[in-house]
C-alpha cells in the first residue's frame, strides 16, 4: 500500500487510521506523534494530515517507482545498515545525536535506533518527499514492533542536503557525541549534467579545477564526496564519528586531499562492501569511517565489512606497534601510496623518470582508422575492403595485445594522419590520394566524434602523436590491466609500431636502451614499487603520473649487475638477440640530467 507515493505497512496504516481518524487539528496530530514516537513536526501542514487520513482509509494499488537516476538512489538494505551500526557499537560508539544527511527510506535511522541506547536526537534529511514519509512510516513500524526501545526526538526533514543548515545542529549540540551515518547519493556531477539535473551543490567546482580539467574529466566528482566533506567541515571540531557508504574513489580522494585540507579526522578506515550483492550495481564501494575532533591523520586502514569481528582484537590505541591485518594507504611524508607497508621495500625508486612516458594514439574513430589485414588487403571496422598507399599505415597494439614480453607483429593496423598534434592534413590529398579518398568518404564518421578536442582541428586529426610515436623501439604497458608487466615492442617491416591510447610507452632509437629499460621495469623492485602506489579499483591502474614516478636512473645505478646480466642472457636466448652491456654507461649518461653550465659552453 502507498500513501504520498511512499510504501506503508498495514500495521502502520491501521495504527494511524485508529489514532488519527478523529483528530482534526494538526497541532493535536503532531502532539500525538511526538508522544508516541518522538517525532518533531510529523505533519508540515493541514493538507498532509487530511490526505493521509483519507488515503489510509482506502487501500491503494502499488504503482511503479519513478526514474530517480539524478538522485543516486540506492537504498541500503536493513541487514547492511544493521551490520554497520553493530560494527560501530563494537568500537564503543554510543552517540547522543544521530544525523542521516540523505536518509532515503530511513534504514540507517532505524538501525541506529536499534543499536544505540543513548540517542537523544535524530535528524534525517531527504530531498524526495515520498521517502520522507516512508522513513516516518518505517520508524512507526519499528516502534510498533519494538515498543520498549529508546525514543529520542526525531526530525525527518524534507530538504536538499545542500540547503540544510547543519551548522545550527552543530552549535546547539556542540558538547554531545555525534554520529553522521548513511549512504549519500551515488552520482557524479557529469552524470547530473547529462540528465540536466540541478541536484548539485551551489559551489559545483569545489576543487577549483580549471577549464582543461573539465574537458578531460578531471573535474568530475561524486556528489557523495561533496556531502562527506561538507559533514567533515561542519563537525570536525565536535566529538563524534562519521560512517558513510561511498564509492572507493571518494575515500581515496578524501585521504589524498587530506594533505592539503588537514581536517581534524583520524582513525580513518575503509570497509569494503559487495555492491553487486547489496545494491546490484558494479561499483567499488565501502564504508568510510573516521573519528572527529582529533589531530589530522593522513592514512586509511582497509578492511572488509564482512569480517569486522576479527577487528575487535585490534586495539587502535597501540596501532603502530601492533600487528594489523589490514592494508594501509595514504601519505608517507610527501608521498601518496596505496600500500604503506610494501612501499618501504621500494621507496628508493620513488622519484622522477628521466624519460617521458607517453600515452598512445587517440582517434575515436575505430571503425575507419583500425584496419585488419585479410588476404593482403586492408579491411576496416565496417567490413569494407580498402586500398591505401602503405606509407601512412602502421601496425598498432592495444592493451589486450600487450601480454608477451616481446612483440614483433601486430594484429591490427592504423592510419597515422599526422606526425604531430595539429599538423595540417592537406598533404595527404597530394601525396597519398587513395588514403585521402578513403578518409574523405568517411568524413561524416570523423565529424561525429563527440570529444571537443577535435573541434577546429584539421580534418582526420589524431591525438597522442609526436616524434616519440615514430621511435623504432618501445617499452609499453597497458593502462587498464592490473598486470605489472612491461613489453618490448619491435618495429614491423622496418616501420615503428604504434600503441593505442589505453597504453603508455617509452620510445628509444637504440634497441639496447629499450632492452635495458625493459629489464629495469620488469624487476622485482619496480613491481613492488608499482604495487605500493597503484590502486586496484582505479579505472586505470597505470597512468602517466604513476609511471613518471619510477626513477629509472636510481634503479639502474643500484641494480645488481649479475642480475642484470642474467636477465639480458635470458632475453638474448629467448628472443634471438645478441645484446651486450657495452652501452650500459651510455644508457646511464642518457638518463643523467644535463649539468647546468654545459649550455654556456655553446652559448
Ligand atoms: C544512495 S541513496 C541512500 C538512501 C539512504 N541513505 C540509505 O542508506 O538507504 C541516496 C538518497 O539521497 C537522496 N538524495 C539525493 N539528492 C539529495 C539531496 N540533494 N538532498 C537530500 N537527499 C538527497 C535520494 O533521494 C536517496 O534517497
Amino acid at each position: 500500500m502507498r500513501v504520498f507515493e511512499a510504501n506503508i505497512t498495514h500495521q502502520v496504516s491501521d495504527y494511524l487510521n485508529d489514532n488519527l481518524k478523529n483528530v482534526v487539528s494538526i497541532e493535536k496530530a503532531n502532539q500525538k506523534m511526538y508522544e508516541a514516537f518522538g517525532f518533531i513536526h510529523f505533519f508540515d501542514n493541514d493538507e498532509d494530515l487530511q490526505i493521509l487520513k483519507e488515503t489510509i482509509s482506502i487501500s491503494q494499488n502499488i504503482v511503479s517507482e519513478p526514474d530517480r537516476a539524478e538522485y543516486g538512489d540506492f537504498q541500503t538494505n536493513t541487514e547492511l545498515a544493521n551490520k554497520v551500526a553493530f560494527h560501530l557499537t563494537t568500537k564503543n560508539i554510543s552517540p547522543k545525536i544521530v544525523i542521516e544527511p540523505t536518509c532515503g527510506k530511513g534504514n540507517f535511522i532505524i538501525a541506529s535506533l536499534k543499536h544505540f541506547d543513548n540517542v537523544k536526537k535524530v535528524f534525517g534529511i531527504e530531498i524526495y518527499k515520498p521517502y520522507v514519509w516512508e522513513s516516518k512510516f518505517n520508524i512507526i513500524d519499528f516502534y510498533l514492533n519494538n515498543p520498549t526501545e529508546n525514543k529520542p526526538e526525531i526530525s525527518i526533514i524534507h530538504s536538499s542536503v545542500f540547503d540544510f543548515d547543519f551548522k545550527t545542529i552543530s552549535k546547539e549540540n556542540s558538547t554531545k557525541g555525534i554520529l553522521i551515518i548513511g549512504n549519500p547519493p551515488w552520482v557524479t556531477n557529469s552524470k547530473l549534467g547529462s540528465l540536466n539535473s540541478s541536484n548539485l551543490p551551489k559551489k559545483a567546482n569545489f576543487k577549483n579545477h580549471n577549464g582543461l580539467d573539465a574537458m578531460t574529466g578531471k573535474s568530475n566528482f561524486d556528489i557523495a564526496e561533496y556531502i562527506t566533506l561538507m559533514m567533515i567541515e561542519v563537525f570536525q571540531h565536535q566529538k563524534g564519528n562519521i560512517a558513510l557508504l561511498v564509492k572507493n574513489s571518494v575515500i581515496k580522494n578524501i585521504v589524498f586531499d587530506q594533505n592539503n585540507n588537514k581536517h581534524h579526522i583520524a582513525d580513518i578506515e575503509k570497509y569494503s562492501i559487495d555492491s553487486k550483492k547489496e545494491f546490484n550495481v558494479s561499483v567499488e564501494a565501502s564504508l568510510f569511517y573516521c573519528k572527529l575532533n582529533t589531530e589530522p591523520e593522513f592514512e586509511c586502514a582497509e578492511f572488509s565489512i564482512y569480517t569486522t569481528n576479527e577487528l575487535r582484537t585490534i586495539r587502535r590505541t597501540n596501532r603502530r606497534n601492533e600487528e594489523r591485518k589490514s592494508n594501509r594507504f595514504g601519505w608517507l611524508s610527501d608521498k601518496f601510496v596505496s600500500n604503506i607497508d610494501n612501499y618501504s621495500n621500494a621507496e628508493q625508486i620513488d622519484g622522477k623518470c628521466p624519460f617521458e612516458w607517453r600515452q598512445g594514439i587517440k582517434h575515436d574513430c575505430s571503425s575507419i582508422m583500425e584496419l585488419d589485414k585479410v588476404n593482403g588487403h586492408f579491411v576496416n571496422g565496417l567490413k569494407e575492403e580498402i586500398k591505401l598507399e602503405s606509407d601512412l599505415v602502421y601496425g598498432i597494439l592495444k592493451s589486450s595485445d600487450l601480454k608477451n614480453t616481446v612483440i614483433k607483429e601486430t594484429r591490427k593496423h592504423t592510419i597515422v594522419t599526422q606526425k604531430k598534434v595539429g599538423q595540417e592534413t592537406n598533404y595527404i590529398k597530394y601525396d597519398y590520394p587513395k588514403t585521402y579518398q578513403y578518409l574523405s568518404e568517411h568524413q561524416d564518421v570523423f565529424n561525429a566524434r563527440k570529444s571537443s578536442i577535435y573541434n577546429n582541428k584539421p580534418p582526420f586529426s589524431i591525438f597522442g602523436v609526436g616524434d616519440y610515436s615514430f621511435k623504432p623501439y618501445k617499452v609499453a604497458i597497458s593502462g587498464l590491466y592490473k598486470t605489472f608487466h612491461f613489453t618490448l615492442v619491435l618495429p614491423q617491416n622496418e616501420k615503428p609500431v604504434m600503441l593505442d591510447d589505453t597504453c603508455y610507452m617509452l620510445g628509444f632509437d637504440k634497441l639496447e636502451f629499450a632492452v635495458y629499460s625493459l629489464i629495469l621495469l620488469n624487476s622485482e623492485t619496480t613491481m613492488q614499487f608499482l604495487k605500493s602506489i597503484t590502486f586496484a579499483d582505479a579505472k586505470r591502474t597505470f597512468t602517466k603520473d604513476v609511471l613518471m614516478r619510477i626513477d629509472l636512473l636510481e634503479l639502474a645505478q643500484t641494480i645488481d649487475k649479475s642480475e642484470l646480466q642474467n636477465e639480458l642472457n635470458y632475453i638474448n636466448e629467448t628472443y634471438n638477440f645478441n645484446l651486450t652491456l657495452d652501452l650500459w654507461c651510455d644508457f646511464i649518461n642518457e638518463m643523467k640530467p644535463i649539468e647546468s653550465g654545459q649550455m654556456e659552453l655553446f652559448a
